[in-house]
């Protein structure tokens, strides 16, 4: 049995004259045990102020992103056991510290959510009457894929460009837009998108070294989605000019 080291982040800017550092804790490892697990102990066994955010426990909700050993990852799906004994934990940078580990993704992608007006664009009245409209197998399996991001921000925290640019979209950004576009309910046209994301602060701004693509939990294919959405975009600048 491995005995753990766990450097902790410890900051809670609510609390007056509190300061940044690193606290050191040690639990034995036990099998199958995440790091959810771990700061669970760590929190129940040493020090009840410990600051993280969890809520399923599963990899689904998103809450739980934060730096373990300078990379982002969710805390309940990181077994301890592919760790080395020394784990060190940080917040995910970009987003705005609460305390300790717990960051605001919230206020983040709900930002996102309105920059990319992340709903479906139509003219057309809403019918409770109708029937469903139907859409073919191939459009409808590529948009659930993009659908599928839990919002976790590890993408943006890994991404050096929204290290840097605080508007950056990021790829979970270029994927909701990606989303959007491949929706034929959705009317906007290409020089519509290019408002929303043809420029530094969206698709222009990325550097394509394909960080967010190794961080994301769900294994979303952010590299394709990046290249679908700047191949539209290169194209709907040419015709602007
Ligand atoms: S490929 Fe683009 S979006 Fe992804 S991490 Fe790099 S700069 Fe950020
Ligand atoms: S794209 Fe992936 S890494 Fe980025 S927020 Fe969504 S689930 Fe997380
Ligand atoms: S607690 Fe929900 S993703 Fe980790």
């Amino acid at each position: 049995m491995r005995r753990l080291t766990f450097n902790i982040f410890r900051y809670q800017p609510a609390l007056p004259g509190d300061k940044p550092r690193v606290q050191t804790f040690f639990v034995d490892e036990t099998p199958g045990m995440t790091l959810f697990i771990a700061l669970n102990r760590i929190r129940e066994e040493q020090d009840p102020s410990l600051m993280f955010d969890f809520v399923c426990r599963a990899g689904i909700c998103g809450s739980c992103g934060m730096l373990v050993n300078g990379r982002p990852r969710l805390a309940c799906k990181t077994l301890t056991e592919t760790l080395p004994k020394k784990i060190t934990l940080f917040p995910l940078p970009v987003f705005k510290l609460i305390g300790d580990l717990s960051v605001d993704t919230g206020t983040w992608f709900r930002n996102l959510s309105l920059r990319t007006e992340a709903w479906i664009h139509t003219d057309k009245e809403f019918d409770p009457g109708a029937q469903e409209e139907r859409m073919d197998n191939e459009t409808a399996l590529r948009i659930y894929e993009a659908e599928r991001c839990i919002e976790c921000g590890c993408c943006i925290a890994g991404c050096a460009t929204a290290n840097i640019h605080e508007n950056f979209l990021g790829a979970a950004g270029i994927n909701r837009v990606a989303r959007f576009m491949l929706d034929p309910r959705d009317q906007r046209n290409d020089r519509q998108y290019f408002e929303v994301v043809g420029s530094a602060e969206g698709v222009f701004g990325c550097v394509g070294l394909m960080a967010c693509d190794d961080n994301c939990p769900v294994g979303l294919p952010l590299q394709a989605q990046l290249a679908f959405v700047r191949r539209k975009m290169a194209l709907a600048g040419l015709k602007k000019l």
